[in-house]
């Protein structure tokens, strides 16, 4: 049965978000002209924007992969953020690193990885969040997103990488589901 049943309301088209990946991506080329950049994108919700915006991004650079996880307790994330997939780039001395997330919420996990790459020698560390949830910031994060798609209220979305239950990543747009679609959610470890 199709996903679309259980959509409640389209935030962001597919044409919106293409049109926010080439705003983006020529911002990052003009910005990071003759840096040594390299993209880092939080798997698994950031593979779908990472993808339209690289192909924005027309200036030289490499790209890599981290996945991060945090104990979930449904919609919720927790303060206990740890590397579970790490860069295959080994040394980061010399590199601008632009960390490519989907959502930036509490900021606890860019605050972690942002922390764990200027620790490491990254040359500059910024980060592209796709969408932004300023009213739900924790307090301790100091981080700040250079580079926003759109901002959003506080509600959760799905699509376009994002996900429920791991499921909804494949949405072409972005929304948010029927209240009857979220079941009773038990703590879990999960994957952003
Ligand atoms: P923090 O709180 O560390 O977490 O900034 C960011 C991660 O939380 C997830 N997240 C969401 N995922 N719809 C989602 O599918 C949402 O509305 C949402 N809000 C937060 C996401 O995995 C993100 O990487
Ligand atoms: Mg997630």
């Amino acid at each position: 049965m199709s996903m679309l049943k259980d959509i409640q309301k389209v935030f962001f088209s597919k044409e919106e978000l293409e049109a926010i990946a080439r705003r983006l991506g020529s911002q990052i080329s003009r910005d990071y002209e003759n840096r040594n950049l390299l993209i880092v994108s939080v798997l698994k919700g950031s593979v779908i924007f990472m993808a339209d915006l690289m192909r924005n991004i027309t200036i030289p650079c490499k790209i890599d992969f981290i996945t991060a996880s945090s104990y979930h307790a449904g919609t919720e994330s927790s303060g206990n953020v740890s590397v579970t997939d790490d860069l295959s780039v080994k040394d980061v001395h010399g590199y601008d690193i632009l960390i490519v997330e989907d959502i930036l919420d509490t900021g606890r996990t860019l605050q972690k990885l942002s922390d764990i790459f200027a620790r490491k020698g990254a040359n500059s560390v910024t980060i592209c969040t796709l969408l932004d949830k300023p009213e739900r910031r924790d307090k301790s994060v100091k981080i700040k997103p250079t580079y926003i798609g759109a901002t959003v209220e506080n509600e959760f979305v799905v699509g376009y990488g994002l996900d429920y239950d791991q499921k909804y990543r494949n949405l072409p747009f972005i929304g948010i589901l029927k209240p009857e679609v979220y079941d009773n959610t038990n703590a879990q470890e999960e994957t952003h």
